[in-house]
């Protein structure tokens, strides 16, 4: 049976997770490092540390393959990771890429400080019909992850910034970090028109190359779990798992 490595800052890259076991058996070996996340807002060399970690604590389980779930990590560490443990990783951001190209006119990209400040989107979609904006949202993740996912402060948090998006009528947003499709509703009603609200992951399955005829085995390893995050596990994903705490 294939195994896939899969991990994020936290709780983020489960809604990967959640497109890839739609669509392809495999082992599953996630990690979140909820713990320390966010990520975004830190210096390169945490994040490729932290990174680091989390990649040699999966090595335990015979990965094949990986998929970076999250868009900080993948502009950050992927060409590090290939090169230091000689195995795939797929980052998200390329998936991210290719779906928003499909679509017409500008975009706003929803992201962490980490990953606007890499211009990763910005570069690979502008030219001189498309204007892409970008927007770091750094109070998002530490909200998400501590189960703050509808009510008044994401809302306070949302409306400002999407304020661009709002003035503009930006016909594209790019959830461009794995944590802001647990919030696509709020981001809907925080818009006040209707946007296209383009996640990276979806098709990501599509892109991925590896087929299991059997199902296999979902396991979420946590740096940290309590009540708030157990219960974002559980709204994401809509089947069997195994989810146990883990130091890194
Ligand atoms: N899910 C991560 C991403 O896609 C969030 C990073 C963070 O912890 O700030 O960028």
């Amino acid at each position: 049976m294939t195994n896939i490595g899969v991990f994020d800052s936290g709780l983020g890259g489960l809604t990967v997770l959640k497109e890839l076991i739609k669509e392809k058996n495999a082992n599953y070996y996630y990690l979140g490092d909820s713990k320390r996340a966010p990520y975004g807002s830190r210096s390169k060399d945490e994040i490729l540390k932290f990174t680091d970690e989390i990649v040699e604590f999966l090595e335990k389980y015979d990965i094949d393959q990986y998929i970076i779930a999250c868009n900080t990590i993948s502009t950050i560490a992927t060409e590090y990771l290939e090169e230091k443990y000689q195995k795939k990783f797929y980052p998200i951001t390329k998936a991210g890429l290719e779906n928003a190209s499909q679509y017409e006119g500008d975009f706003l990209v929803l992201a962490t400080k980490a990953t606007v400040d890499s211009h990763i989107y910005k570069n690979g979609l502008e030219n001189e019909k498309i204007e892409v904006y970008e927007v770091a949202a750094p109070n998002l993740v530490e909200l998400i992850e501590n189960g703050k996912i509808c009510g008044d402060e994401l809302d306070e948090n949302l409306l400002n910034y999407l304020e661009i998006a709002n003035k503009n009528q930006i016909p594209n947003i790019i959830l461009a970090c794995t944590h802001y499709p647990i919030i696509k509703k709020a981001i809907e009603e925080n818009l006040s028109y209707e946007a296209n609200i383009i996640n990276p992951a979806e098709n990501i399955a599509s892109k991925i190359n590896f087929k299991e005829n059997n199902k296999g085995s979902i396991n979420i390893f946590m740096t940290q779990v309590n009540e708030k995050n157990k219960m974002i596990v559980d709204h994401i994903l809509d089947c069997d798992y195994n989810l146990e705490l883990k130091e890194i």
